[in-house]
């Protein structure tokens, strides 16, 4: 896709599972690899980076193997690379090509690294020049401080103190502490100047630490490697979710309204990430910490108000708060980034253009940028004051996930958007926009009982506004029908939900298949639709059909119907209505329908049959079928399709979409 269009937004809120930390799965990959016996990595991040480091160890000879759902396990080689002569391509991933050469350098073989063009433009002297003072053998096979590199076998000594400048990029200290453990003696690491991005360095000292190698530190000055010491697999290890991708949701939130969660971390992280969320209160969010999981909300006075802060410590979810800024009350400035400059692209030249193209005003320094948005004073967002931003930019984003990501925000001042290459967020967040898309596209919950038309007027609304629909009924449908064939009762609850949970349902062109089959019919009969009824009482089985629902929230907009759409499912929903009739009116409508279809009827026993599926709707413990306060009231009884559908309409153009 060579861009995405996004539809002005106005709220976000919602729920988001975090994909796995890159820079933990990097690390974590490397320090198994190095280690000895073998380890199983769950949550590993499924990315563009981390397939970069997957490849370029299972090409040094080291053992990788998928085991499903995101776990894998690594066969330590001992910190001895069987394969003695490679070529890696490292693409763009700074986390993979700066330990490995480290790595590589102390191991004894003929390497080659290399990767895109942007690659060779990322500085990487500073290791190069701390690896040369140990004797390594590292060349620069292209302009001298950059890769491409070569490496070759050499006698490394560490008699002196390693002299190492840290203010470039604090990777190049991670990368010499990962691998100077490979040579058994004592190693110390003098640091030349200030270190930069110091949170990062915790993760590598803390994942080195459970992998059985302690590093000892004199402030941020000087590091101490004992001798003597080699990593040990620890067996199992789990991968945080990725902080820095949390900072776009919590972003979200704080701008758009929220609450907006993000789970998988939380305040024991022991990424320097999650201190975004500091950020964000300070400018007025409401920020509420879990062990696993940070929620943000808007501010009480509905405005987010302007900073002044240094970010050095956060340095890419930095990049969400340039965006954040367009919705403070002021002039944001944003201190010692100056390692923008020399990341996927130059960050602080980027960002200021883009964020120029939607009206900001912007001022940018060699390590600095300040961002003031022209505000109209209208109340629009959830934030309050609108900032005036133009509408229809096309962002333009530079190979550079986070550019892409975090621009997205922009479009939660109610303008549309356009990014392009809206795939370069497969670096580290291939999902990134379902995933955005879940907790800010626009929705219309319509509820309502069985027959009162709501199907048939949600499915033209959504046709109207160019919306996704999902029809809800059709999954505890499915379920109904896959359990008969499954000769499941359906009373069995852990059973039934089970089958729900991992039902091969798809919809495609007005047809329903179940894996392969065509059930577009079959789960409309009488016998469904009372099964249906049962199944869709049993807690465990709605809770299983929960996320698949939330999952039809896309953009531009989505239409559902069914009976828990606006008081469960999609409780912020922008329109919410409750679509009803009286039963003989909806019991006649499905006699008509019957007979339409030439199938047999019985009025009397229509009337029976829907009030009692009426009452079990209604006084099931979960989720029962009930008119919401904040539910617009649509009484059908009286309206043929057209009035319903135009009583739909009026409401929904009145909504705070
Ligand atoms: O709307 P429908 O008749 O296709 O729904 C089939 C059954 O599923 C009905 O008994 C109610 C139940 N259902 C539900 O409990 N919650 C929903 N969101 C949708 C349907």
């Amino acid at each position: 896709m060579a861009s995405l269009h996004l539809p002005p937004l106005r709220s976000a809120s919602g729920c988001v599972r975090l994909p796995g930390s890159k820079s933990i799965s990097n690390r974590m990959l490397l320090l198994a690899a190095l280690a000895q016996g073998a380890t199983e990595i769950r949550d590993l991040l499924d990315s563009d980076d981390t397939r970069v480091m997957l490849a370029a160890l299972q090409k040094v000879g080291v053992g990788v193997t998928a085991l499903g759902g995101g776990a894998w396990r690594v066969q330590g080689c001992g910190g001895v690379f069987p394969v003695k002569d490679a070529e890696l391509f490292m693409g763009n991933a700074g986390t993979a090509i700066r330990p490995l050469t480290a790595a590589l350098a102390l191991s004894g073989g003929h390497y080659r690294l290399s990767g895109v063009p942007r690659m060779h433009e990322r500085p990487i002297g500073d290791l190069v020049d701390g690896l040369l003072q140990i004797g390594a053998d590292v060349r620069y096979a292209g302009n001298p401080g950059f890769p491409p590199l070569t490496i070759h076998p050499a006698i490394v000594k560490l008699a002196a103190p390693i002299r190492l400048r840290g203010d470039v990029s604090s990777q190049f200290l991670t990368a010499l502490l990962m691998a100077l453990p490979l040579s058994g003696v004592e190693a110390v690491i003098e640091m030349t100047t200030e270190l930069i991005s110091r949170p990062y360095v915790e993760i590598t000292l803390n994942l080195m630490a459970r992998f059985g190698v302690k590093v000892e530190r004199e402030g941020w000055q000087r590091f101490t490697i004992a001798a003597g010491q080699g990593y040990r697999s620890p067996g199992l290890l789990h991968v945080e979710g990725d902080a820095s991708a949390a900072s776009y949701f919590l972003a979200a939130g704080a701008i758009g309204g929220g609450p907006v969660r993000v789970e998988g971390v939380g305040r024991d992280s022991i990424q320097g990430d999650v201190r975004f969320a500091e950020a964000l209160a300070a400018m007025g969010a409401r920020i509420e910490w879990g062990a696993q999981h940070i929620e943000a909300r808007a501010p009480v006075s509905g405005k987010l108000k302007a900073f002044d802060l240094d970010l050095n410590h956060i340095p890419d979810a930095a990049m969400t708060l340039a965006v954040a800024a367009l919705f403070a009350d002021g002039r944001c400035l944003l201190r010692n980034i100056g390692s923008w400059r020399v990341k996927e692209t130059d960050r602080i030249a980027a960002m200021a253009t883009e964020l120029r193209k939607l009206g900001a005003i912007v001022e940018e320094g060699a390590d600095w940028l300040a961002v003031t948005c022209p505000r109209s004073g209208i109340p629009g967002t959830q934030s309050g004051a609108a900032p005036t931003l133009v509408p229809n930019c096309a962002i333009d984003t530079y190979d550079d996930h986070r550019i892409a990501m975090c621009f997205s925000l922009a479009a939660l001042g109610g303008v549309p958007l356009t990014i392009n290459d809206p795939a370069c967020v497969n670096k580290t967040f291939p999902d990134y926009f379902d995933a955005f898309a879940e907790i800010t596209a626009p929705v219309i919950a319509i509820d309502g009982p069985s027959a009162s038309g709501k199907g048939t007027v949600a499915e033209r609304v959504a046709a109207a506004l160019g919306y996704h629909y999902l029809d809800s009924g059709s999954l505890y449908r499915l379920t109904a029908l896959a359990a008969l064939r499954a000769d499941l009762a359906l009373d069995d609850e852990t059973g039934v939900a089970a089958l729900a949970a991992g039902l091969p349902a798809s919809f495609s062109g007005g047809r329903i298949l179940l894996a392969d089959d065509d059930v577009t019919d079959a789960i409309r009969t009488e016998e469904i639709s009372a099964g249906a009824s049962k199944v869709a009482a049993l807690p465990a089985v709605r809770a299983a059909l929960l996320a698949r629902q939330r999952a039809y929230r896309r953009f531009p907009g989505l239409v559902a119907d069914g009976r828990d759409m606006g008081s469960v499912v999609f409780p912020t929903a922008g329109a919410k209505l409750f679509l009803t009739a009286s039963a003989e009116a909806r019991a006649e409508r499905r006699y008509k329908q019957l007979i339409a279809k030439g199938m047999p009827a019985n009025m009397h026993a229509l009337l029976q049959d829907l009030q009692e599926r009426d009452a079990r709707d209604a006084q099931r413990s979960v989720a029962p079928l009930r008119h919401c306060d904040d539910a617009d009231l649509v009484d059908t009884t009286e309206m043929n399709i057209e009035a319903a559908v135009a009583a739909v309409m009026s409401i929904v153009q009145r909504s705070p979409l």
